[in-house]
């Protein structure tokens, strides 16, 4: 009996130094992320949740072939990837040895641009000796929400996500940090797309979504009206919208060959009116099905200025608890790579350094 009772205290004492130790080495860790997958190069280091630095280096080279060279990319990341990760550390003031863990996106993006970053955080884990955590590009932008910063209220779980960039359109139940299901997608283009692609139609450089936001401002939303698509109740489509876009403009041009220069703002207003309107209609459809109110958005497109203020209109006037990121963690960055990391550090969720990138990496895998 005596000796039953030592080895269960032993047990229990052995228990709690090791979750003293877990403690001491999660209460100060340093994660670094590393984002390459589509035309960014970023990294950041996150202590505890806060980001202490986030670097962007964007990709000029694409601007003048009206949007993304694979090719090119993985050049530029392979340029970029040292600087801007030695320029994350020093603004973070720490040495690469100070290092817990290394964050690295797995997936989705360009291939090419995706082993650039893979490759660089094996080596650097193995290089240091610490853990190697990959992360789910699509995850990350939707775990965002999750940085630790002044003033901001985190969503509870469950909540609804519209993940909307360059390359996704998703409704998605977050059930927990790791825990997500699609309600609906899109069956053609992106969101990103369609303000890219139209843009380009006005003859506006890439990418054009930030730029139709921009001249959005000072037209008239209501000027000229574009059907909305009817597809089934949680899922998108853009392309319709592009090709009604596209005709509606090459007839104006025929008859004025000024036309976009006049009408500029407006055109835009009309655009983002419609695209944010649709976005705003399956979101309602969403709330009516899940019965859930707490609504999230993420990735590139929630930076625009439209759905954003649309959003915190449905929380005065619906009852919705509406979040919004902070603007620097909407578009692709290496801090939304690293709180992903630091969670699963939390929870000591390491890759094998077997791991490989995967283009075509779903959000919930
Ligand atoms: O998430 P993101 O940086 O990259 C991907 O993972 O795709 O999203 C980029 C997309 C581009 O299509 C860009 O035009 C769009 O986000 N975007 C915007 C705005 N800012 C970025 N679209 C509309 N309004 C904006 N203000
Ligand atoms: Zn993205």
């Amino acid at each position: 009996m005596q000796f039953l009772i030592t080895i269960k205290f032993e047990s229990i004492f052995l228990h709690i130094i090791y979750l003293i130790f877990f403690l001491l080495k999660t209460k100060n860790s340093y994660i670094l992320g590393i984002e390459s997958s589509c035309d960014d190069t970023s990294a950041s280091v996150i202590s505890n949740g806060k980001v202490l630095s986030n670097i962007i280096a964007n990709q000029e080279v694409h601007a003048k072939y009206g949007g993304v060279v694979p090719e090119l990319a993985s050049r530029a990341h392979q340029q970029n990837i040292v600087p801007v990760i030695q320029q994350a550390l020093k603004q973070a003031n720490i040495d690469k040895k100070q290092l817990s863990a290394i964050a690295f996106t797995r997936g989705p993006g360009l291939m090419g641009s995706l082993l650039v970053g893979t490759s660089f955080a094996k080596s650097l884990a193995l290089g240091l000796q610490i853990p190697l955590i990959d992360v789910n590009h699509m995850q990350a932008h939707i775990l965002a929400h999750f940085i630790e910063e002044e003033n901001s209220k985190k969503p509870t779980f469950p909540f609804i996500c519209l993940t909307i960039s360059g390359g996704h359109t998703q409704i998605v139940k977050v059930s927990n940090y790791f825990d997500m299901k699609v309600l609906g997608e899109t069956i053609d283009d992106a969101v990103g797309e369609a303000f890219d692609k139209s843009a380009k139609i006005l003859g506006l450089p890439y990418p054009g979504g930030p730029l139709i936001d921009k001249y959005a401002q000072k037209g008239n939303p209501k000027a000229f009206p574009f059907t909305k698509p009817k597809v089934g109740s949680l899922d998108f489509s853009f392309s319709g919208l592009k090709t009604a876009i596209l005709y509606f403009i090459q007839k104006k041009v025929k008859e004025n060959p000024h036309f976009i220069k006049e009408n500029l703002h407006d055109i835009c207003a009309s655009i983002q009116h419609t695209i944010v309107e649709i976005l705003m209609d399956k979101l309602k459809n969403a709330v009516k099905q899940t019965g859930i109110k707490q609504i999230a958005i993420a990735g590139g497109v929630s930076a625009n200025s439209e759905i954003r203020k649309r959003l915190q209109l449905a929380q005065k006037h619906w009852g919705w608890q509406t979040f919004i990121p902070k603007f620097e963690y909407t578009t692709d960055n290496a801090a939304m790579i690293a709180i992903v990391g630091y969670l699963k550090f939390l929870n000591a969720d390491f890759s094998d350094v077997s791991v490989t990138a995967k283009a075509r990496l779903k959000v919930t895998e």
